[in-house]
């Protein structure tokens, strides 16, 4: 609560419209604003966040000029390439107005963005505001990037060759180059400007990073050989902001009820977060392995962007029963609540970065199916460097799947899995108590901040 006389000096976020970008920067808002900080979210049309959800954040819309692009994660670094040329004139006359009307004790003290969301440091630089960058991602898919780039430089292209697709990268052990975080499979020339702007500090004082230390130790201190600002890994920033909620999509509280109905450990929570998609026939795969694997499931089927039909409508009609008989369907789940309850035991998952922290600090092990950009990177990681996860590595087959849900779950052989994730949930719990990793970095942020 802000104190009667009490200084409010305001900072604006700018966070990038995708869900797993969305929510982490509205988690530090949360955090700032409880250390007396007054937030300004300045946000793009295209999938603007909830001003509900936080009336005590302050919220703008800028036009983005994507009203008739069909954003989807084919086109995606395409669209964020233009949604910085469009957003950069209508938020530096925001900033300019913001300024020239400000009160004294309610000055911008700087601008949080999105490391795509490189135009807004232009602004802050050319009208003498402090500015400071948020990762999103983990700190190994930068330092992924950024190797790949200079191997890339010294001639080293493996991309394009379908038989080197399970060698080791050099210097990016244990990753493959099948787990290199670029999609489509090749580095075009608009990839290589998107990376090398959002990598790009310029005048930006600081790197503020969602990540762990106790999980991206060696990496981290490889980034800041990169980057000469100071970098504060600060996640998991859910973990610090836990009453934020950033849903896009209306949140299905009923598979809470269906949970507490469940035995403890004995559900598998399935959602492939909120890019990624299936066909009908990897549905069909899905729904059988699942359904055959004899675990009760939670599974997140996200609606179509078209009328088409979608989730279980897909299905044959026995499967379809089946799937409602051992299983709860929803179109969004509040995953934070159900990686939380006691009834799941494990979750399969996509490996964005958001989805992958948020199972780690709750002990979940996980089945990793990526499909994109860093999600391989992620998945990699939780399997060959963490411990907690099990990578999906074949075609996608109702057998292969039964497997894998039985490993994880129940299984022996899956037992390593299990007890690597409650230790590592434990680990991390040290890092966000007083006197941890996280909990300091966060108390050094906001002592810089404080200094601008
Ligand atoms: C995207 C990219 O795909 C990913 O590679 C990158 O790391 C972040 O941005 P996304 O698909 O949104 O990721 O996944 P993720 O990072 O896991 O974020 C999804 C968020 O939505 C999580 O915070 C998760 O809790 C939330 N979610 C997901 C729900 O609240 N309910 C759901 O049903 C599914």
């Amino acid at each position: 609560m802000e104190e009667q006389g009490q200084r409010r000096r305001r900072v604006v976020l700018v966070p990038s419209p995708h869900q797993g970008h969305i929510n982490p920067m509205l988690q530090l808002g949360t955090i700032l604003h409880s250390k007396g900080f007054s937030i300004t979210v300045v946000h793009t049309q295209f999938n603007s966040p909830n001003p509900s959800n936080h009336p005590e954040f302050e919220f703008q819309s800028i036009p983005d000029g994507l009203m008739d692009v069909n954003i989807s994660a084919r086109n995606l670094v395409d669209s964020i390439l233009l949604l910085n040329e469009n957003c950069r004139e209508p938020f530096r006359k925001w900033l300019v107005q913001m300024i020239k009307e400000q009160q004294p004790g309610d000055e911008i003290v700087c601008i949080i963005y999105d490391e795509v969301m490189y135009f807004a440091e232009a602004s802050a630089s050319q009208l003498n505001v402090q500015s400071i960058i948020l990762r999103t991602s983990g700190a190994v898919t930068v330092v992924a990037r950024l190797v790949l780039f200079q191997l890339k430089e010294e001639g080293y292209n493996p991309l394009k060759d379908p038989n080197k697709l399970q060698d080791p990268v050099p210097r990016l052990h244990p990753l493959r180059v099948r787990d290199l975080p670029i999609s489509p499979s090749e580095i075009t020339e608009s990839y290589v400007q998107l990376i090398n702007n959002a990598y790009s500090v310029r005048t930006s004082s600081a790197v503020i990073s969602n990540t762990i230390y106790c999980l991206e130790k060696s990496v981290l201190s490889q980034l800041q050989q990169y980057f000469k600002v100071p970098n504060f890994p600060v996640g998991p920033l859910h973990k610090f902001a836990p009453s934020s909620n950033d849903s896009l999509l209306k949140e299905d509280t009923s598979c809470i009820s269906w949970l507490n109905n469940q035995s403890p450990k004995s559900v598998i929570y399935v959602s492939l977060g909120s890019v990624a998609s299936m066909d009908k026939k990897e549905l069909e795969e899905m729904a059988w392995g699942l359904v055959n694997s004899k675990q009760p499931f939670l599974w997140v089927i996200r609606p179509s962007s078209n009328n088409a039909p979608e989730g279980i409508e897909l299905l044959p009609e026995v499967l379809a029963e089946a799937v409602q008989e051992n299983g709860c369907i929803v179109k969004w789940a509040p995953q934070k609540e159900v990686l939380s309850h006691v009834a799941v035991g494990g979750f399969w998952s996509h490996c964005g970065w958001n989805s992958t922290l948020e199972s780690i600090c709750e002990g979940v092990p996980m089945i990793c199916m990526p499909f994109f950009e860093d999600q391989k990177v992620n998945a990699r990681y939780s399997s060959h460097v963490w411990g907690v996860g099990l990578e999906l590595e074949h075609e996608l087959e109702r057998g292969v799947v039964k497997k894998a849900v039985r490993k994880l779950m129940v299984d022996k052989e899956g037992e390593f899995l299990r007890q690597r994730a409650a230790q590592l949930k434990e680990e991390v719990e040290l890092s966000i108590r007083k006197g941890g990793f996280s909990y300091n970095s966060l108390n050094e942020l906001l002592d810089l901040i404080n200094k601008f």
